[in-house]
């Protein structure tokens, strides 16, 4: 990540797991960006005392200094992550600590009239500027603001686009969801996560594939959001997933199955735990057929090292030549050591 943005005319500044402050070269509007981004913002300032009603004060205090009638439309507030992400089961996203602290800096910030409407972590909308606090610790903070761009404006990175739009309106780039019944496993976040971002029209009736389906996390959010699932997948399926109506297993590995058993299939979902030109090879197979009705597919490309992404710009032109449009590439925040890529096909109406 910190490449990325040294490549585009930062400076390293404060910098912890988790969070990295950049100072700009040359005067910029526009914040860092890239595949590796979650979020950014425009910094403020870093406060650091040893209780919270004093770090308040300094807030108020910073936030009179830099505006007549600054009010923000929305007040995000999250931890840096403490760990990489699902390590040790670490997920990011706010926490208690976050959402007492929350709740008491947004009753300061409507009170002192800087914070339009009452709330704290509500999803912001275009043109939105957030007032964001990130805690280092509790009781310190690197506070900023950003505001949402309008469109789903995509970054330019290295051949790659990242668009950054719908990160950008979820508190630290984590989209807030909470399932009213406990879920199969984390991968319910991530798909949820990869199908907000790629702006994927899924609709009720349609049917998904998913290769690397087991335990089923995925194959769950498919079939909360109606579609009719085929999950691929020599390994067990979750009996919550399984005896769904609107399930079927194939108890195989992808590549070994005839391609019409993805025929009449309108979005592919691939996370299966293979080496990138692999995942590549069998979604390429799959997508080129002739009998393909595939509208759009969403894949993870586990890295095997980090080093390994300087090969995305040679994935990136061989999917362009199965005729995909629209490519994106992300780390999502739920994302390990992996990227979300998601493209659109032909077949799209
Ligand atoms: C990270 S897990 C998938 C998690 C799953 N998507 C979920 O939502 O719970 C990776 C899975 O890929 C499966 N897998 C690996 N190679 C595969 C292949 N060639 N075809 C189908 N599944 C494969 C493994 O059996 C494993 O269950």
């Amino acid at each position: 990540m910190q490449r990325e943005v040294l490549s585009q005319g930062w400076r390293l500044a404060f910098n912890r797991r988790g969070l990295v402050s950049f100072k700009c070269v040359q005067p910029t509007e526009l914040l860092p960006r890239g595949i590796f981004v979650r979020t950014a913002f425009w910094g403020l300032g870093l406060i650091k005392g040893n209780e919270f009603q004093g770090n308040l004060e300094i807030l108020v205090g910073r936030l009179r200094e830099i505006g007549e009638a600054i009010q923000f439309d929305r007040f995000h507030i999250w931890p840096r992550d403490r760990a990489p992400v699902g390590h040790n089961d670490f997920e990011p996203g706010d926490d208690r600590v976050t959402r007492d602290l929350g709740k008491a800096v947004e009753n300061v910030l409507v009170s002192e009239g800087f914070l339009k409407t009452a709330g704290f972590n509500r999803i912001a909308e275009p043109r939105h500027n957030v007032l964001d606090l990130v805690l280092v610790d509790p009781f310190h903070w690197a506070v900023g603001w950003h505001s949402v761009p309008q469109n789903d404006d995509l970054g330019v990175y290295e051949h790659t686009v990242s668009s950054m739009t719908l990160p950008m309106s979820w508190p630290g780039g984590v989209q807030p969801l909470t399932p009213s019944a406990p879920v199969v496993s984390r991968a319910y976040f991530k798909a949820a996560e990869a199908i907000a971002w790629s702006r994927f029209d899924l609709r009720k009736d349609q049917v998904a594939i998913e290769i690397g389906a087991s335990p089923g996390g995925a194959s769950e959010r498919l079939l909360h959001l109606g579609l009719h699932v085929v999950g691929i997948d020599p390994a067990e399926i979750c009996p919550k997933v399984l005896n769904h109506p609107s399930f079927q297993h194939i108890k195989a590995r992808a590549g070994d199955l005839p391609r019409r058993v993805f025929t009449g299939a309108d979005w592919l979902f691939v996370d299966s735990n293979v080496r990138p030109q692999q995942t590549l090879t069998t979604v390429e197979n799959i997508v080129t057929h002739r009998g393909s009705t595939l509208k759009g597919f969403i894949i993870t490309l586990k890295l095997p090292c980090l080093e390994s992404v300087r090969d995305l710009p040679t994935w990136i032109s061989r999917i362009k030549d199965w005729g995909a449009q629209d490519i994106k590439v992300r780390q999502l925040a739920r994302g390990k050591m992996e990227l979300c890529l998601a493209g659109r096909l032909g077949s799209v109406s």
